[in-house]
C-alpha cells in the first residue's frame, strides 16, 4: 500500500430498500474498527435509500456515494436526478460510468466525460469506473480501451485538487462472475493507468490520485490485490452487501 490514503467503496447496485439500507449502516459502523485515519469508507447505496443511509451514518466514518447522476443541474429530464440534489442530501461522492450503466442504459465515454464534470462543478467526488471486457482483453486490445476511456472521461475537465478524485478499475468480466484479475493482472493495469494519467495531468497528479480494483473482491483476496503498490483500495458488489465480508475486506485489505 502506499502513502495514499486507501478507500473501500460499496456499490450496493439495486439492493437494499431504505429499512435494509439503515440496518446494514448500522452493522458496518459497529464492526469498523477504523477511525478514520487510515482508510476511507464509502458506500453507495440505490437513490431511494440514499438519504436514509446519511441520516444513519452521522457521525461515523462512513460516507454516502450517489450511484449515477445527470450532467444537467436541473430541467425537463424526467427520472433523472442532478449533482445539487446529491450534494443537498449530504452525498460526497458519486460513481460515475459504472460498466452495468455502459452496458444496460446506453453510457458512452462521452456522457461520462459529461457526468464527471457535473460531479466537480458540484463538489461531489467522481468516482470514475472504467474497464475492458472479455472480448476486449482476447483481443489484445486492453490497453488502448483504458487510454481512450480515461482520456475521453476526462477531456477538457478542469480537476484542482487529486485528492477529490477517483479512479475504479474494473475489468467487466471481473464483476459479478466471481473471476477475479489476479493481482499480476490488476497490478499491470493500475500502472497503466496512473502512467496515462500522468501523461494527461503530471506526475504530482497521478502519484496522488487513488484508483480502486473492482471485480469479485472478497475478504480472502484483499490483501494480495490492495497489497499492489499501485492498488489504493476497492469497489465492492456482492460482497458489500454483508457487514462481515465488508468489514473483512476493509481490515484484510487495508491491515487495520
Ligand atoms: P462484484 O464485487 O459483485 O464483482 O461487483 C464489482 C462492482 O461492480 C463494483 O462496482
Amino acid at each position: 500500500m502506499s502513502e495514499r490514503k486507501p478507500i473501500v467503496a460499496g456499490n450496493w447496485k439495486m439492493h437494499n430498500n431504505t429499512v435494509e439500507t439503515r440496518n446494514l449502516i448500522r452493522e458496518i459502523v459497529k464492526k469498523v474498527k477504523n477511525s478514520g485515519e487510515q482508510c476511507e469508507i464509502i458506500v453507495a447505496p440505490p437513490f431511494t435509500s440514499t438519504a436514509h443511509a446519511v441520516e444513519e451514518a452521522k457521525g461515523s466514518i462512513i460516507q454516502i456515494s450517489a450511484q449515477d447522476l445527470f450532467w444537467e443541474d436541473k430541467g425537463a429530464f424526467t427520472g433523472e436526478i442532478s449533482g445539487p440534489m446529491l450534494k443537498e442530501i449530504g452525498c460526497s461522492h458519486v460513481v460515475i460510468g459504472h460498466s452495468e450503466r455502459r452496458q444496460y442504459f446506453c453510457e458512452t465515454d462521452e456522457t461520462v466525460n459529461k457526468k464527471i464534470g457535473a460531479s466537480i462543478r458540484n463538489r461531489l467526488i467522481p468516482i470514475f469506473c472504467l474497464g475492458e471486457t472479455l472480448t476486449e482483453r482476447e483481443a489484445g486490445a486492453t490497453f488502448n480501451v483504458l487510454k481512450r476511456q480515461l482520456a475521453q472521461g476526462l477531456n477538457a475537465i478542469e480537476i484542482q485538487n487529486p485528492v477529490n478524485f477517483v479512479i475504479a478499475y474494473e475489468p467487466v468480466w471481473a464483476i459479478g462472475t466471481g473471476k477475479t484479475a489476479s493481482p499480476e493482472q490488476a497490478q499491470e493495469a493500475h500502472a497503466f493507468l496512473r502512467k496515462e494519467l500522468a501523461n494527461l495531468r503530471g506526475e504530482s497528479f497521478a502519484v496522488q490520485t487513488r484508483i480502486l480494483y473492482g471485480g469479485s473482491v472478497k475478504p480472502d483476496n484483499a490483501r494480495e490485490l490492495m497489497g499492489c503498490p499501485d492498488i489504493d483500495g476497492g469497489l465492492i458488489g456482492g460482497a458489500s452487501l454483508k457487514a462481515v465480508d465488508f468489514v473483512g475486506i476493509i481490515e484484510q485489505g487495508t491491515g487495520i
